[in-house]
């Protein structure tokens, strides 16, 4: 009888192995971080045979003999997304280290390709739902295309396979027989439609990519995305991959937002705001993404979601304590944030490579502002922390016009929710709710749900939403005319950052 799911997390930093059972509880698990090769500044690779090698280890690492055959019912495959991977067909070999989806060598593919369009960036946003930017995989693997000798020849042959992080493990996982990706990474590619769900010729052509190296298409929960070989990793010999989704979308799923306007946010390095927008893809006309947040079996609707994400959100206090030294560790931040009465006056916003959502502006430069001879390292400090829920407020705002949705609570996750203060002050800046659930771990419990509701591990959404349970709430209670005050203070430090062009 089985007893158990899994669920690969394989993230920017690091790779994770879980074991849930039917209540979502967390059984085993095992993390293995991988190597940031920064070759120039702004490229950022990883090596994909480490990824694969991590994933086994913690695969190894978290079974550790502690199931028997036939307690573990499936595996899910949630990942960063968009990082791109192209390897040969016959021997296995990646043919060059993976791009990561902060990597920003693309710049000027983008712009080129942007430039050849009446409506520049946003020409691709009614079949996409994204603006033709550096982040998204298409002009990575253009780049690759015309940079890694022989690829393009290999490509049109056959013999050169393109990947996103899922369809590289599972084509080690079943032992290079499953060429793969489901709705929601491809979704992120600029290659496929959204309202169709497939690859779309004209896409193909804008960007020049051979059909023949993309994966096939598959839903994200479903019992026969492929079977685990025994021979690349024993532990799962024979064991279903029946769920894939990328991570924000996975951490969405975990956070069971399985309603149009409900909403979650994940505080990581940077920060992902995604709102379920049900049946419909909306539009954004305020810098936000519209995105595949899944599809539960073949043929079956999917649920779009909106998606804004910023770059720095824990990263900055990571930049206060290692660049700036302001401070020894992020636990630090809670008790420094509540020294002092207020910011002081202080803004920082972290523009350190321009500023994604709803801006899209490479050429904005990090600001701090408002400084006088009062202020301490406390206020700049604060002020790191506070930047998190602006920007968080930013999109969700943004959010607010497209949808027409006016959003109840937000549910949170990820590394900064342990900090208090910024969750309440979150709460104060959106003037609404702010939870944090009791399995934190969302992102891997959404691969698993997707991969546990595909074989009937779990029967069905409804039997995750009775589980889902918060840990904690913060409830908003910032008078009205000081979050105006804040928020109007924000936006002008934020037209700084804008101001001060390369
Ligand atoms: O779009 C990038 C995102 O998927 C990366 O997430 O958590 O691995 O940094 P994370």
């Amino acid at each position: 009888m089985a007893k158990y799911v899994g669920a690969i997390d394989q993230g920017t930093s690091s790779t994770r192995f879980m074991l849930f059972d039917r209540d979502g509880a967390v059984v085993a698990q095992a993390q293995a971080e991988h190597t940031q090769i920064y070759p120039k500044a702004g490229w950022v690779e990883h090596d994909p045979l480490e990824i694969w090698d991590k994933t086994r280890e913690v695969i190894d690492k978290a079974l550790g003999g502690a199931i028997r055959p036939g307690e573990l019912s499936a595996i899910g495959i949630t990942n960063q997304r968009e990082t791109t991977i192209v390897w040969d067909r016959t021997t296995g070999m990646p043919l060059h280290n993976a791009i990561v989806w902060n990597d920003t060598r693309t710049d000027e593919i983008a712009r080129a390709v942007a430039a050849r369009f009446r409506k520049g960036k946003d020409h691709l946003r009614a079949q996409t739902g994204l603006p033709i930017v550096p982040y998204f995989s298409a002009t990575k693997l253009v780049w690759l295309l015309e940079n890694v000798p022989g690829l393009r020849d290999a490509a049109e042959a056959g013999t050169a396979l393109f990947g996103t992080v899922d369809t590289w493990l599972i084509w080690n996982l079943t032992g290079r027989t499953a060429h793969v990706t489901d709705v929601s990474n491809a979704s992120r590619t600029l290659l496929m439609n959204v309202h169709s769900l497939q690859w779309e010729a004209k896409l193909l052509e804008t960007f020049g990519v051979p059909a023949i190296m993309l994966p096939t298409i598959v839903p994200s929960s479903s019992a026969s995305i492929g079977l685990c070989d025994g021979a690349a990793v024993p532990g799962l010999a024979g064991v279903h991959i029946a769920g894939i989704l990328g991570d924000q979308q996975a951490a969405t799923f975990g956070q069971v937002c399985f309603s149009p306007g409900q909403a979650k946010a994940t505080y990581g390095t940077g920060a992902f705001i995604m709102m379920n927008t049900g049946e419909r893809a909306v539009a954004s006309t305020n810098g936000l993404l519209t995105t595949v947040g899944w599809q539960l079996g073949a043929g079956a609707k999917p649920v779009y979601c909106l998606e804004g994400g910023v770059a720095y959100a824990g990263s900055l206090v990571q930049w206060a304590r290692d660049n700036l030294k302001m401070i020894q560790n992020a636990a630090q931040t809670e008790s420094i944030c509540r020294s002092v009465e207020d910011n002081g006056g202080v803004y920082v916003v972290p523009a350190f490579a321009g500023l994604f959502a709803p801006y899209w502006r490479s050429d904005a430069r990090g600001v701090i502002c408002g400084l006088t001879a009062f202020n301490t390292v406390a206020h700049v400090v604060r002020a790191c922390v506070e930047a998190s829920a602006y920007q968080v407020k930013d999109i969700l705002d943004a959010m607010a016009c497209d949808s027409h949705v006016r959003l109840h609570a937000l549910r949170c996750d990820g590394g900064m929710t342990v900090n208090a203060f910024l969750m309440q002050f979150q709460a104060d800046m959106l003037d609404v709710a702010v939870t944090v659930p009791a399995i934190a771990e969302t992102t891997a419990l959404g691969a698993a749900f997707a991969a546990g509701l595909a074989v009937g591990f779990y029967p069905d959404q409804a039997t995750l939403t009775r589980q889902w349970v918060k840990a904690r709430e913060w409830v908003p209670h910032m008078p009205r005319a000081q979050r105006e005050f804040l928020a109007s203070r924000w936006c002008m430090a934020i037209d700084r950052s804008l101001d001060w062009h390369q």
